[in-house]
């Protein structure tokens, strides 16, 4: 039974990481495209050109690991209701972004902080590029579509040429996390800040592997989802961390510029891309951190308001992207990146993988219950 969870938050608003170093991350998100908001000794703040004053913030540590991920509240009294119920204070928030905050413990140890009356930044204008398709010609006559700099952006660095332009990332839009148990994780979520199920992903066997969950802001639409827990297949639990998605300002072309940017600099690890997945409807392009932690670029998501009711999808929906490359088998787990390539040469990816093997299991259940 349904029972009414204790708030309902607005939104995703930062991920937070432990960091043993910070001048190749800082390297890596200028690439990534996004903007240095705040530094000091132990902290670094990265921004988007949307209105939270951080999506992205490291702090200093031993080890390269994901702490979790900060959600804004609509109002004060729901950080009341989570400190009155899991026995937490409401504490100031002293990072740059301000106003008071509670930190909650998920089912698999992620840092779950519930924000209240953050500044919000200044957005940063972006000018949107009219585009012409096979049904409609919107662009002015007479006019041509140069991006950027045009051919100009590309730039020979020593012996390679060198795509300049980055993808500008608005705002920080979803993280996957993997989960040891996807129903507690699920009821978690649901039950604590009032996420719906978008998609519920079923295992052939019946039971939940995970789901896609979004925000509940009754008739406001929201992001089809805001978090994915899932339960990867396999033995070994990869750790909490799958990847964080961020919305890029403006629209392919944003994406396809991030794509080339991050290729021909040359340093970065290209996890999986460019595609549109089917659960979100989404184009992702996903790139591993030096530090081994996936970050996707996405844009052109389904928005969805909360009388939409859960949808049952199978694992082999999940993997399946509408079109697309096949996911690599590596996909959903954090390495350093020198291992990434040794588990790809065991198995390349999941269409040869456990989607081969969930397939067949499908198609011999379906024979048998015909
Ligand atoms: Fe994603």
């Amino acid at each position: 039974m349904m029972t009414e969870p204790v708030c309902k938050v607005a939104d995703i608003i930062y991920v937070r990481f432990e960091l043993t170093e910070f001048e190749e991350q800082k390297k890596y998100l200028h690439h990534f495209g996004m903007m240095l908001a705040h530094e000091d000794e132990n902290s670094i703040f990265f921004r988007g050109t949307g209105t939270s004053p951080y999506i992205y913030v490291a702090t200093k540590g031993d080890e390269n690991k994901y702490i979790g991920t900060a959600y804004k509240a609509n109002d004060y009294s729901d950080l009341e209701a989570l400190s009155k119920e899991f026995n937490v204070d409401i504490v100031e928030n002293t990072e740059p972004g301000g106003g008071y905050k509670v930190t909650l413990i998920d089912p698999d140890g992620i840092e779950v902080e519930v924000c209240h009356g953050m500044n919000q930044a200044e957005p940063v204008a972006v000018v949107s590029k009219v585009l012409n398709t096979g049904q409609s010609k919107a662009r002015e006559r007479n006019v041509v579509q140069r991006f950027g700099n045009a051919a100009d952006e590309w730039q020979l660095k020593g012996d390679k040429w060198v795509y300049e332009l980055s993808s500008k990332v608005k705002r920080l839009g979803h993280t996957a996390i993997n989960c040891r148990d996807p129903k507690a994780s699920v009821d978690w979520y649901a039950n604590t800040i009032g996420f719906l199920v978008s998609d519920n992903l079923v295992a052939p066997d019946g039971n939940s592997m995970g789901a896609f969950m979004r925000c509940n802001q009754g008739d406001k639409p929201v992001d089809h989802h805001t978090i994915n827990n899932i339960a990867l297949p396999g033995d070994n639990y990869p750790g909490p961390y799958g990847h964080a998605g961020y919305e890029v300002s403006d629209s392919v072309d944003d994406l396809m510029a991030g794509h080339y940017h991050l290729k021909t600099n040359g340093e970065y690890f290209h996890e999986w891309g460019i595609g549109r997945h089917l659960l979100g409807s989404q184009m992702y392009d996903y790139w591993r951190d030096p530090h081994g932690f996936t970050h996707e670029h996405w844009t052109d998501g389904d928005l969805i308001d909360a009388s939409v009711p859960a949808n049952d999808v199978s694992l082999f929906e999940f993997g399946k992207a509408q079109y697309g490359p096949p996911p690599p088998a590596t996909f959903g787990h954090s390495m350093p990146i020198e291992e990434v390539n040794k588990v790809r040469a065991e198995v390349p990816d999941l269409y040869e993988g456990v989607l081969k093997d969930l397939a067949k299991m499908q198609k011999e259940m379906e024979k048998e219950n015909d």
